[in-house]
């Protein structure tokens, strides 16, 4: 036994959880070596805080409801006519900036996609109407396309998670990073929180090993420091980051109008928001409070708050989260950082997990039986100044695949690309047949090498001599 694994294993049992070291003499020089390994990852000071706050005690939320107020918001431009030309300066200050290769694209990719029931990482899932691509292929194509069309690489930070990392990598390189230069492309894997049953206590998956679990999309500000990506960021001159979720193919994540008001608003997090489709749809809510803007979930949220209407009938809080964000690379900096007086806040989450029997082997149990914890990346808010905050549409910018079936699933998502895409011929005077439900009648797609908004696929369109008739199975690419 080392100095090393002794001092462990009086910290742990100083903390009550000597627990970890019951198989010890069952287990192989080796195993006993990974043990310690991942016990000495283990912050135990964060656990006690953890368990005394969040297992012991209720600990979540402790707003006063009664103090909140909905978050102004910049209206997009087809809702407001007097915004436009605020609109048109921001898309300028944009370009500029993404001309000077300051726009850094990531996307938080640790989650794993249970809900779909889709055994990979989420990225690989098929999801455009008729080539099937990829949402990792149809994010990869859009960076293609704004890159060429800025002149100036646009680098791609991919968070995965230890369930899927590999898988991840491996299918950028059996796809060549669907034509992007592989060294533009930066994989990195989240940080692991130890999981703990309702005394407190650690769980152990194996003789030798305790249960860790991804900390939350929230937990992406700090990998991002940790993984040396913001120093690469800044070794490249970027300075900032547009964030989005790996579930949404709709995402305008190069989005110049975006970019210009963050930068305009000298902000270090700026958000997009959406008008609620209806009172308790299940988004976070943009709100201030004690003069911070935040975004508070909704289950954290009492219906009659979420329902609460204004003086004209409109609902109160209407602004509703999709998880688009710009940061600042130095607001990433010292929100990700060290200083312990910024850290986010920790969610807990009741689960299932599975864990050695009295037998000494690995049981799902039936019940609930322990808690996991998360960080939220929104709970960033708080912390930032200038918060920007701007409308954007559902039908541009937000179509999550998130169930298998019904609201957010594969067709509902499917049905959005292809309103998207009709959106646009009409905007170019080519009207698509619709069904009653207002969706195109037949399966075709736009590639986002062709175009990736209105505004780029107006460009390009204009510039055919010869315009393609759109048919059922057309692939338009450029
Ligand atoms: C989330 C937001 C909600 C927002 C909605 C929009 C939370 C708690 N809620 O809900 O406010 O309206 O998206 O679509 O976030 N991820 C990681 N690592 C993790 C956990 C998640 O990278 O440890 C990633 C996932 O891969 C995914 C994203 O975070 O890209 C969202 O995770 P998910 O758990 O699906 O969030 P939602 O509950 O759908």
């Amino acid at each position: 036994m080392t100095q090393e694994h002794e001092s462990l294993i009086s910290a742990f049992k100083a903390r009550g959880q000597e627990h970890v070291f019951q198989y010890l003499n069952e287990i192989s020089e080796e195993e006993k070596n990974l043990l310690f390994e991942q016990l000495s990852g283990i912050d135990l000071d964060e656990v006690d805080y953890l368990v005394e706050r969040y297992v012991k005690q209720e600990g979540e939320s402790d707003l006063d409801f009664n103090k909140m107020e909905p978050s102004e918001y910049v209206p997009h431009f087809d809702k407001d006519e007097s915004v436009k030309a605020q609109w048109k300066e921001a898309k300028k200050i944009g370009e500029q900036a993404l001309r000077e290769g300051k726009v850094a694209a990531f996307t938080v990719a640790g989650g794993q996609g249970t809900r779909l029931g889709y055994n990979g990482p989420k990225g690989t899932y098929p999801v455009t109407p008729v080539r099937q691509a990829s949402l990792f292929e149809v994010f990869a194509k859009k960076i293609r396309y704004s890159a060429k069309h800025y002149g100036a690489p646009i680098h791609w930070f991919v968070m995965t998670s230890v369930v899927n990392h590999e898988q991840t990598v491996s299918f950028f390189e059996e796809n060549s990073f669907f034509g992007l230069e592989p060294e533009h492309v930066h994989f990195f894997s989240q940080g692991l929180m130890p999981a703990v049953d309702f005394e407190g206590k650690l769980i152990l998956e194996s003789k030798n090993k305790v249960v860790m679990t991804p900390d939350g999309h929230g937990g992406s500000l700090r990998a991002l420091n940790r993984s040396g990506s913001i120093a690469k960021m800044r070794e490249l001159g970027v300075e900032a980051i547009s964030y989005f979720q790996v579930d949404n193919p709709l995402v305008k994540f190069i989005d110049p109008y975006f970019i210009g008001f963050h930068l305009l608003g000298k902000s270090e997090m700026s958000s997009k928001m959406l008008a609620k489709a209806y009172a308790l749809e299940k988004v976070g809510h943009f709100c201030d409070y004690e003069g911070k803007q935040m975004v508070v979930e909704y289950s954290d949220l009492p219906n009659e708050y979420q329902e609460q209407r204004d003086d004209k009938g409109e609902l109160r809080f209407i602004a509703g989260s999709i998880a688009i964000h710009i940061f600042s690379v130095d607001f990433v900096a010292s929100v990700g950082g060290d200083d312990t007086t910024l850290s986010l806040p920790f969610h807990k989450a009741v689960k299932k997990i599975p864990q050695l029997n009295e037998a000494g082997e690995l049981e799902k149990p039936a019940e609930p039986n322990g808690v996991k914890f998360e960080m939220f990346v929104f709970d960033a808010l708080p912390f930032a100044e200038n918060p920007v905050l701007i409308e954007t549409l559902r039908e541009d910018d937000f179509s999550p695949v998130k169930n298998a079936e019904g609201v957010d699933s594969p067709e509902s998502c499917k049905d959005h690309q292809l309103q998207m895409f009709a959106k646009w011929l009409n905007a170019a005077g080519v009207k698509v047949e619709k069904d009653g439900e207002g969706v195109p009648s037949f399966d075709f797609e736009i590639d986002p090498t062709f175009a990736t908004d209105v505004d780029s696929f107006l460009e390009e369109w204009n510039q055919l001599t010869e315009k393609p008739v759109i048919v059922s199975g057309t692939v338009l690419e450029g």
